[in-house]
């Protein structure tokens, strides 16, 4: 695969999003123990799911945001019990003996304050909401929670007309996300009861930017055989750099005025698919330790704006979340054991350009009330019917009813 094709799918999985919390906690000054676990297991997660998408299919540029993931799935565990509950949190990554489930929700709840904090040089947003079916009667430790820890709203809605339904919940989104999330939801039941939503809006500027007048199309190396032309945008800069010889990689961090970054990694020719193994917490640490700042004559970065969908059921699976589809226990939501999930689905967009950049993500899960497999026989029609004696296998009636009401 080509270098340049790597960097875009790379600044993807890993950008949106990663960067972002452990940025932002620095310059809170505030370094708890459960930021720090969360953070780890948040990164470990989101590069589990990112092999996951790209192995799907390794020629497609991937672009998902993996804390929107991680939010919803928070969000949803406060309505989990038992072995459903277990699986979400151990597929987020978070080692249960290390870390208390009510440590996990107050992570999330800080993290999400922490984002949300205003700022004039970053346009960052992130909450999470609620649709909730008008009779559908929720625990009032399931309202106060997603209310304190996950910031939720709640709307009441009626799922029985699906469109207007629907059209409500992506409607919300796009205007959360700034129009750049249109149809997070392509479908929903009727027998939904209960949507939860996260959603992530992220703009901000380099803090050198590209000049237009330099950018200029140039190829792009899809693979060995195949080359597009792109607007490739140039700069001379000074900058963090990192040349990683045991991995095969070149690593530039570019800053935005806010001081959160892009990491943006190039593997050598070839070399994609061995660095996509090797994608992992610590590999992140030691280039974070390694980056140093230094100049680059010519910076050489595509501009592009990528965008892509997903149903995340199987690969949440694949990572070993499964009841919740199946045999869930989402028991926190309304006391009832009948509710389980349909669909996890998940939408992403990113604009890298001179200015800066513009990104947008948003989870959605639906839950409907499970359809316990009934089994219906109606005799309403003529029938025959045979008496037989259990210790002789004698039949002693034997008849056919094809009208009851005579006599
Ligand atoms: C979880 O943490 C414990 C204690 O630190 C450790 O022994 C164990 O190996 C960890 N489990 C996993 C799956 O990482
Ligand atoms: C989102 O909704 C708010 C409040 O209703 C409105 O003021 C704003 O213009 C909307 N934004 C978009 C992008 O639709
Ligand atoms: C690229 O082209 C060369 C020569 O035409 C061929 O040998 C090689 O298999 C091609 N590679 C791919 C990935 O298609
Ligand atoms: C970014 O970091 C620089 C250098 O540490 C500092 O001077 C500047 O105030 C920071 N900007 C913001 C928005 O925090």
């Amino acid at each position: 695969m080509s270098p340049f094709l790597a960097l875009g799918l790379l600044l993807a999985g890993v950008c949106s999003v990663h960067c972002l919390p452990e940025n932002v906690m620095v310059k809170d000054q505030c370094r708890r123990v459960d930021d720090h676990t969360l953070t780890s297991s948040n990164t470990d997660f989101a590069f589990s799911l990112y092999r996951k998408l790209a192995l799907e299919n390794p020629s497609k540029n991937v672009i998902f945001s993996p804390l929107s993931i991680s939010i919803a799935l928070g969000f949803l565990s406060l309505g989990a019990r038992g072995s459903t509950l277990t699986e979400i949190l151990e597929g987020l990554k978070f080692n249960l003996t290390e870390i208390q489930e009510k440590e996990i929700h107050q992570g999330f709840q800080h993290l999400l304050q922490t984002l949300n904090k205003p700022s004039n040089q970053l346009q960052l947003s992130v909450g999470n909401a609620m649709f909730v079916q008008e009779e559908l009667e929720l625990l009032d430790q399931f309202i106060e929670d997603a209310r304190v820890l996950y910031s939720s709203s709640a709307f009441s809605t009626n799922f029985r007309d699906p469109e207007a339904a629907k059209s409500l919940i992506n409607g919300y989104v796009k205007n959360k996300t700034q129009g750049k999330i249109e149809e997070l939801f392509k479908f929903l039941s009727p027998n939904t009861v209960l949507v939860l939503v996260n959603y992530i809006y992220f703009k901000a500027q380099w803090k050198t930017r590209f000049d237009p007048k330099h950018t200029q199309q140039a190829e792009f190396h899809v693979s060995e055989n195949e080359t597009v032309e792109v607007p490739m945008m140039t700069l001379d800069l000074k900058t963090p750099y990192f040349r990683d010889e045991e991995l095969g990689c070149t690593l530039v961090e570019l800053t935005y005025t806010s001081n959160d970054s892009a990491l943006l990694i190039l593997p050598d020719e070839g070399k994609m698919q061995d660095l996509e193994a090797k994608l992992n917490p610590e590999t992140l640490t030691r280039w974070r330790g390694s980056l140093q700042p230094s100049r680059i004559h010519e910076l050489y970065l595509p501009k592009f704006s990528i965008k892509n969908d997903y149903e995340l059921n199987d690969i949440l699976s694949q990572l070993g979340i499964r009841k919740i589809f199946t045999d869930a226990d989402l028991s926190g939501l309304t006391g009832a054991g009948n509710l389980a999930v349909s669909q996890v689905v998940h939408s992403a967009a990113l604009d890298v350009d001179e200015e800066g950049t513009e990104g947008a993500a948003a989870t959605g899960i639906s839950i409907e009330k499970m359809a316990f497999p009934t089994t219906t026989v109606r005799f309403d029609r003529p029938f025959l019917i045979a008496i037989v004696l259990k210790d002789t296998q004698s039949i002693i009636f034997l008849g056919k009813v094809t009208n009851p009401s005579q006599a």
